[in-house]
């Protein structure tokens, strides 16, 4: 067991600042495997600070990826692309804590000639990996697992190209799939019943691959060729939205809140949040709208206001699926509350989200109504400071710093440092931006 740290987060008064957010999490770790894949040098710069997208960094370093960290202060990352083939590695590829590194990068594996392990930390061995293993058998890789869950093994394969329409709303799937597709004997198709985040198909497209889109009902159709070649890219990578989640719920949290976020990803698959916020009641207005290799950049402007509730279910579960442990801790300083619905998801997640949401709100004296696909909280309470656990989940480390913001007392969180999967310097930044 890792040792754990405590952090005690004081009520605030405010939020007020300008913060630029590290590289979107998402993003990063794509851009990393396609610059591994792809031919010739990539330069990513303002990479991700988390742990996270350090430990596809390592497995793409354990697949015979040379990359190196500039010194610099915009973490840049120059990869040597490899092309198509990696090379076997001679020890098991450490996901850690990343549902994404494992998902994705099986997609690639299964495309090799060679066998690969893929392993996690005990959050990611309780993770299901049916979703992948069963579409990339269809393709023709072997993978083994522990009753669906990892350790997997990986043995690629010339794989064929497949139909496929997802069972589970999953973008980490998508990806998975289309980047087998790439190692496939023909043209890959892959259906999605709900829209998710597409930067899968943005970043493909950004490292040269054709592939095609269109809407199915609510949801989407993208194709693939295989043999593709990739070729590197030079980008830099947008802020965090879901990083920024912690602080525009926090700015959502008083009247005289304001707030700037220049450079923040606006992908509207991602950007679903910010609507959803407005109709609570927070202004946001956005300037310097840009596009950097097909993903959507802008700056925000944040201010307080009233806090209204929101039901969120359906098509907006998905698109929210990252932002509804904060949405859903701060849901009891709202007027109305707020309800989730068709959120099963969040239960599989780094933790048990919907219950380690309940657990905290509970301690903190909040009425709260659990369900096994979502939670229902009333809105107009009284929160008092307590002692939580982040049960290792870095969103709900972060999700109840935010709520810790407007109880009466200070709050303790055990397992704080978690933060660090997706944004290390999280704690510093809301400190600064906390007015008291
Ligand atoms: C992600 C997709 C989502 C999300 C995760 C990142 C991605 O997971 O929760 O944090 O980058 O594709 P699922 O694909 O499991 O929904």
């Amino acid at each position: 067991m890792k040792a754990q740290s405590e952090t005690v987060v004081r009520p605030a008064r405010n939020i007020r600042g300008t913060v630029e957010l590290p590289g979107d999490k998402s993003i990063s770790h794509r851009y990393a495997m396609l610059a591994g894949i792809a031919e010739g040098p990539s330069r990513l710069e303002n990479y991700s600070t988390g742990a996270d997208c350090a430990s596809t960094l390592g497995c793409m370093r354990a697949l015979g990826v040379t990359w190196q960290r500039k010194a610099d202060s915009q973490n840049t990352i120059e990869v040597q692309g490899r092309g198509l083939a990696l090379a076997a590695p001679s020890t098991p590829l450490d996901c850690g804590n990343s549902g994404s590194t494992m998902r994705m990068l099986s997609g690639i594996g299964a495309g090799q000639h060679f066998t690969s392990e893929m392993i996690g930390d005990e959050s990611l061995s309780r993770r299901p990996m049916e979703r992948v293993i069963q579409p990339l058998s269809a393709m023709g890789a072997r993978v083994g697992s522990q009753q669906g869950k990892p350790p997997l093994r990986i043995t690629g394969a010339l794989l064929r190209a497949i139909d496929y329409k997802m069972p589970v709303a999953s973008a980490q799937v998508k990806s998975c799939l289309l980047f087998a597709g790439l190692f496939a004997d023909g043209e890959t198709r892959i259906e999605e019943s709900v829209r998710t985040r597409d930067h899968g198909e943005v970043a493909l497209r950004a490292f040269g691959a054709k592939l095609h889109r269109k809407s199915v009902g609510g949801g989407n159709e993208v194709r693939i060729a295989g043999g593709q070649r990739l070729r590197g890219i030079e980008a830099r990578i947008p802020g965090d939205l879901s990083s920024a989640a912690f602080f525009l719920c926090a700015a959502a949290l008083f009247p005289e809140s304001q707030l700037t976020i220049p450079n923040l990803l606006m992908n509207p698959t991602r950007a679903r949040l910010l609507d959803i916020l407005m109709q609570m009641g927070l202004r946001i207005s956005v300037t310097q709208l840009d596009e950097i290799h097909g993903e959507l950049v802008g700056s925000l402007q944040v201010e307080g206001g009233k806090l209204k509730g929101i039901a969120i279910a359906g098509a907006d579960s998905a698109a929210l699926i990252d932002e509804i442990p904060v949405l859903a801790a701060i849901a009891p300083f709202t007027e109305q509350g707020i309800e989730v619905r068709d959120a099963k998801e969040l239960r599989v997640k780094e933790s048990d989200r919907i219950a380690a949401v309940a657990t905290n709100l509970r301690l903190m004296g909040a009425q709260v109504e659990e369900r096994e696909d979502g939670l229902k909280i009333p809105g107009g309470q009284t929160l008092h400071g307590a002692e939580l656990d982040s049960f290792s989940d870095h969103r709900i480390a972060m999700a109840f710093a935010v709520a810790a913001l407007r109880a009466e007392g200070e709050t303790l969180i055990r397992g704080a440092e978690s933060a660090a999967i997706s944004y290390p310097a999280f704690f510093n930044t809301l400190e600064e931006l906390s007015e008291r």
